[in-house]
């Protein structure tokens, strides 16, 4: 029987519920079916996704704190589908310091108590025995994302980062990791079929078919508090740029900037967790000739990302197991938008897979 594989969670919003619930509803399935529907990998070095355990959890929400995580993922203002039950998990939501993580945009939604003090991260990272943190939070949170990466550094504990503060693809943040003999996975999570891969894959589509792609657009608008904590446009500089250059990455030359306009654009309350992604490209086919496509994606955002997590966790216990420290190049760039290297989408997917057959090192 494979070992488990001990997680803690960092923001315990949307993205943490659906994982959550997904390790729930997966728990059943044959060790032995190749293809699940739902799942890129049913089983990855022999782990399941009933292996995973949930031992510790930090949030600044009042409605979460000190509340079992099998409760807290249901706490308002988590408005995604509720597509499993989850019991009881026997760990509860600690306080983990505000910092930057409630905008000016969130101050309504995310409500912190003033008389619940902070946690020592560190301390309750290392006594929950947690190998793997988890980052989800919001976007923007810079001072609260490089204290968690931190702590998770002087616990000794890897870090998987799923959102776009840089730390898995900033050279000094992942030399860091290296130094401590721990690996990193990052940044901000490229999603099952999101607005990133569809786009890079119709970019892609377009330039080996010798298309010129003269401009193009990907506008985003979704109603859950990832998407109100983004009208604050000054939090969003790190998710224009992990979102433009996973676009831009894919093409043999870069276009001009005004050319490209990639953004999560608007806060729609009555979407929920609904995302609405309305993709444009433009270019000149044979003969010069125009040709334009527009695309719509609709999809619940944190399923979305959760179907990736599931195997992100799996590929950083094998190199826990295996020892490798720093950032894992081959699983971040096919699970994450800003890994420290691109390649395309299908050289990724090779790359993983090799890695998990142990046939390339990170
Ligand atoms: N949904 C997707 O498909 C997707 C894809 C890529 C990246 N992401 C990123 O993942 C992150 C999480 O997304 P989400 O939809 O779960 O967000 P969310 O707004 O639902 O959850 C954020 C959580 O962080 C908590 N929080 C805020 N400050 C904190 C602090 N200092 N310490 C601990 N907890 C704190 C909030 O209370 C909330 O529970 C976002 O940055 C988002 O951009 C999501």
């Amino acid at each position: 029987m494979a070992k488990k594989i001990k997680v803690a969670i960092s923001g315990l919003g949307n993205c943490a519920s659906s994982l959550i619930q997904g390790l729930e509803y997966y728990k059943h399935v044959d060790g032995n079916s190749p293809l699940v529907p739902g799942l890129m990998h049913n089983v990855i070095g022999g782990y399941k996704l009933s292996d995973v355990q949930v031992v510790a959890a930090f949030d600044i929400d009042r409605r979460k704190v000190g509340k079992d995580v099998g409760e807290a993922i249901f706490s308002p203002p988590n408005c995604t589908i509720k597509f499993s039950s989850v019991p009881k998990l026997g760990t509860t939501v600690l306080k983990g310091p505000v910092l930057d993580g409630v905008a000016e945009t969130t101050k309504e939604m995310f409500l912190v108590d003033p008389n619940q003090k902070p946690v020592d991260v560190k301390k309750a990272l290392q006594e929950s025995g947690a190998e793997i943190l988890i980052n989800y939070l919001p976007v923007g949170s810079e001072q609260a994302v490089r204290f968690y990466a931190q702590e998770a550094l002087d616990a000794g504990v890897a870090l998987i980062n799923c959102m776009p503060v840089f730390i898995a693809s900033d050279t000094a943040w992942a030399k860091k990791f290296e130094d401590a003999g721990i690996p990193c996975l990052g940044d901000d999570v490229k999603s099952q079929v999101g607005a990133t891969i569809l786009h890079r894959t119709l970019m892609k589509l377009f330039n080996d078919r010798g298309v010129k792609v003269e401009q193009t657009y990907q506008l985003n608008c979704g109603g859950n508090t990832d998407f109100l904590n983004m009208l604050e446009r000054q939090r969003l500089k790190s998710k224009k740029i992990s979102k433009t250059e996973a676009v831009q990455s894919i093409l043999p030359s870069r276009m001009v900037d005004e050319s490209i306009h990639i953004g999560p654009s608007d806060y729609v309350p009555w979407l929920k967790d609904k995302k609405l992604c309305f993709l444009r490209i433009q270019g000149r086919k044979f003969g010069d000739i125009p040709i334009n496509l527009e695309c719509r994606l609709d999809v619940e955002d944190s399923p979305n990302s959760a179907g990736v997590i599931v195997d992100a966790i799996r590929c950083m216990k094998l190199a826990l197991d295996r020892g490798i420290a720093g950032p894992l190049v081959s699983p971040s760039s096919y699970f994450m938008k800003h890994p420290i290297q691109q390649f395309p989408d299908e050289t990724c997917r090779e790359m993983v897979e090799e890695f998990i057959a142990g046939k390339r090192e990170r």
